[in-house]
């Protein structure tokens, strides 16, 4: 056992930090579901226009306002398509199914990159009274159990051409989209504008403790919030929460590019010796996938291992685990990691 401990399971697990909290502690408040709130209207305002959009509309979670773009585009027993490791299909517990009876299908995508190629040849936009129609297609960038991975413009822009004269809506899932944009340069409204409508994130790279914001069009907006209500996602005095996400905002952007720099340190420091595990030219971002299955480990294994000696990651899968770099991860935690991991993968080779 050891005191240290890493903890690089995911970049939302970060704690607001002190002046994020003295900002949230001094909020202009109202009751934001009679939209009297002039700090979450602010938020709304500001990130619909960093995006290239009308509105914006506060909800308390990514998968929230994923699940309400979806069930703007998409109506019962019609169907949306996302790529197979998308999380609005992993990790929303079935909600699009659940709440809105929206089947779906996924195409393969390794690495989650998008090839616009694959949604293009499965879509059918009007199936007629046989089929299931296709009637929106669900991007994700960056993208989470992809790696971190960031979606080319280019390969948008041809979804987007040649979806908008079939009449099949795009939502992007930019829960990272902040990443993206700092690892690129790409302007956030260059990818914003592609899309009918796009979720952020404040929950995560950016440190905020709660909430996500849904932009789109004033009409869209103005449907999602009778949604978000029905769903239960009205919030009375949320400024508070707002003005975390606008304090993030001002703060915590630019600074995404160290945890891109320690990921990429990590990824480095551990191909330089297990080459097989990771491969650093994958690593975008601040996510890093490392394939522990062919070093004597299981994944669950090598997750419960690192854990007892201070470093906590995720298993994605039988094989590979993820990490995370954030706001509460530094220079000596990254080392910590590097060295800890390069130690586990040789003591995999001795295992049984
Ligand atoms: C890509 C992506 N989209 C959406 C979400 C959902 O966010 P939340 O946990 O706030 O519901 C996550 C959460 O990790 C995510 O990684």
């Amino acid at each position: 056992m050891t005191d240290r401990v890493v903890d690089l399971r995911s970049d939302t697990i970060t704690k607001p930090v002190v002046a994020m909290r003295l900002a949230m502690a001094s909020a202009e408040v109202g009751d934001d579901v009679y939209g009297e709130d002039p700090t979450v209207r602010a938020l709304e305002d500001r990130i619909a226009d960093l995006l290239g959009h009308e509105s914006g509309l506060f909800t308390p979670s990514g998968s929230m306002a994923n699940q309400l773009a979806i069930r703007l585009h998409v109506e019962p027993g019609q169907e949306l398509i996302a790529d197979e490791l998308a999380h609005v299909l992993r990790a929303e517990m079935g909600a699009a199914a659940v709440f809105s009876g929206i089947s779906s299908r996924s195409w393969a995508a390794p690495r989650g990159l998008l090839d616009p190629a694959a949604p293009l040849r499965m879509m059918q936009p009007d199936a007629g009274t046989y089929q299931v129609s296709t009637k929106a297609i669900v991007v994700e960038n960056t993208h989470n159990f992809g790696g971190g991975t960031v979606q080319p413009l280019e390969a948008i822009r041809a979804l987007r051409e040649a979806t908008r004269p079939l009449g099949v809506a795009m939502h992007l899932d930019g829960a990272r989209l902040w990443n993206a944009h700092v690892a690129t340069g790409i302007e956030l409204s260059a990818y914003g504008q592609q899309f009918d409508t796009v979720s952020v994130c404040l929950s995560k790279g950016l440190g905020a403790p709660v909430g996500s914001v849904l932009v789109g069009s004033r009409d869209l907006m103005a449907q999602a919030r009778v949604w978000r209500k029905r769903y239960g996602g009205g919030m009375r005095q949320a400024g508070i929460l707002a003005a975390g996400g606008l304090w993030a905002l001002d703060h915590h952007i630019e600074r995404l590019a160290d945890d891109h720099t320690r990921a990429r340190t990590f990824s480095e420091a551990v191909a330089s010796r297990f080459p097989a595990v990771i491969d650093p030219a994958y690593v975008q971002t601040n996510i890093v996938m490392a394939e522990v299955g062919q070093t004597g480990w299981t994944a669950a294994e090598f997750v419960a291992a690192a854990g007892q000696r201070g470093l906590m990651i995720f298993a994605v899968n039988e094989t590979a685990v993820r990490l995370v770099w954030h706001l509460d991860v530094d220079d000596a935690d990254t080392a910590y990691a590097a060295d800890l991991m390069n130690t586990m993968l040789a003591e995999g080779a001795q295992r049984p």
